[in-house]
């Protein structure tokens, strides 16, 4: 689990949505290494985590698999006070042509949840939200900066959040609400579509790397250790009226290029990439820059993994899962989707 004297104790049973998911797993694998009891719900195969060798302080795990949208939530949610709400259709590109599904996962599937969270009397939800629902901007994106997302993706991720907060401002609620906004996530057991884990596998197996464009667009990267961690902090009650609906950015501050990126992986690995520049994908923004002060001054949060590390650890975790003998999914985030951006 990240180490961070300021992470607060969680106490009760939680909820994670999402809990087979790239995020989602490293979450309920720091909740479990801190004692607390999960209820993992996804509708993708969590026996990653139940077959899980116990240590004495972990938590126990208990998996609901099934869709949100569907499935009966007030089981799941009896007797829970904190909900960390993860489960989505993510990716950009593909939410052009999927849209349905998109709107059934990130929109209805967060409706009835949070409609099931109130029925319940869940004090608290943490819900994922994404630097997508901005759109572009030219320097830092904050808070207050009006959303104009340019994918469908990014318009079910407004409406995901907005619902939250539309749900924390009921009067008949007990409800508080945060909705991070987590910029682009990389690390171990990163989603199979997205860029970083496309350029590290293709640089091992010595494959071309597909750039979208040019390769100048900027991200805010972020490491999924950090993410977690600013979701144990969101995790704890709020403190203040004012926090009962909190909108924050979970980025690190700074911004690389993809063809910096590549060349950092060329560093890493001792192999150049054999980059192959193409269109760029309608609704990719140019660049993301997170201003962080929100969730640092709210939340005590600062990043604390610098890109060289994480990519480090990113290639080693590849390297280790294509070097080694075929085994069951047993690493945080194993369990994904595999969908072609
Ligand atoms: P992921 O695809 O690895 O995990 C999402 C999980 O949600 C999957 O296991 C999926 O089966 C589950 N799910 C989807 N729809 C469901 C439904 N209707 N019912 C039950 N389970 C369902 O994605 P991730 O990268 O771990 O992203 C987690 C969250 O963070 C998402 O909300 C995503 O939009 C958000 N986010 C991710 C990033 C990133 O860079 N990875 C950035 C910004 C925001
Ligand atoms: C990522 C996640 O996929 C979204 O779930 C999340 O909401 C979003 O971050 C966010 O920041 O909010 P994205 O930044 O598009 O979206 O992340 P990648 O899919 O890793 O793409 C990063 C860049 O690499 C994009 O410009 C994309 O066009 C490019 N790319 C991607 C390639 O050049 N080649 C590829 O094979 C894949």
């Amino acid at each position: 689990m990240p180490s961070d004297a300021h992470v607060p104790a969680i106490a009760g049973d939680v909820v994670v949505t999402g809990a087979a998911g790239f995020i989602g797993s490293h979450l309920v694998k720091a909740l479990r290494q801190s004692g607390r009891n999960v209820v993992g719900v996804d509708r993708r195969d969590m026996g990653v985590h139940t077959g899980a060798v116990p240590a004495p302080e972990e938590g126990a795990f208990q998996a609901r698999t099934g869709d949100l949208a569907t499935m009966d939530l007030s089981s799941c949610l009896k007797g829970v006070d904190l909900v960390f709400h993860l489960a989505a259709l993510p990716g950009v590109r593909p939410s052009w042509t999927e849209f349905p599904e998109y709107l059934h996962c990130n929109v209805l599937a967060t409706q009835r949840l949070l409609d099931a969270c109130v029925q319940a009397g869940v004090g608290r939800v943490v819900v994922a939200s994404s630097s997508s629902v901005y759109g572009g901007a030219d320097g830092a994106m904050d808070e207050g900066m009006l959303p104009r997302p340019t994918s469908p993706y990014g318009v079910t991720k407004l409406a995901a959040e907005r619902l939250a907060l539309a749900f924390a401002a009921r009067p008949d609620a007990a409800l508080s609400v945060a909705a991070l906004r987590f910029f682009t996530v990389y690390g171990p057991g990163q989603r199979p579509d997205m860029f970083v884990s496309r350029m590290i596998r293709a640089v091992l197996r010595g494959e071309p790397v597909e750039v979208y464009g040019d390769g100048s667009q900027i991200r805010d990267f972020v490491y999924v250790e950090d993410v977690v961690r600013a979701l144990l902090l969101a995790g704890a009650p709020a403190r203040h009226p004012d926090d009962r609906a909190e909108v924050l950015n979970v980025g690190t501050g700074s911004s690389v290029s993809l063809n910096r990126l590549l060349s950092l992986t060329a560093e890493l690995t001792g192999r150049r990439p054999d980059a192959r520049y193409g269109p760029t994908r309608v609704g990719d923004v140019g660049a993301t820059t997170a201003d962080v002060s929100r969730a640092r001054d709210r939340l005590g949060f600062r990043p604390a993994t610098d890109l060289r590390t994480g990519l480090a650890a990113q290639i080693e975790w590849t390297r280790r899962r294509t070097d080694g003998p075929r085994r069951p999914r047993t690493a945080p985030g194993t369990a994904t989707t595999g969908r072609r951006a």
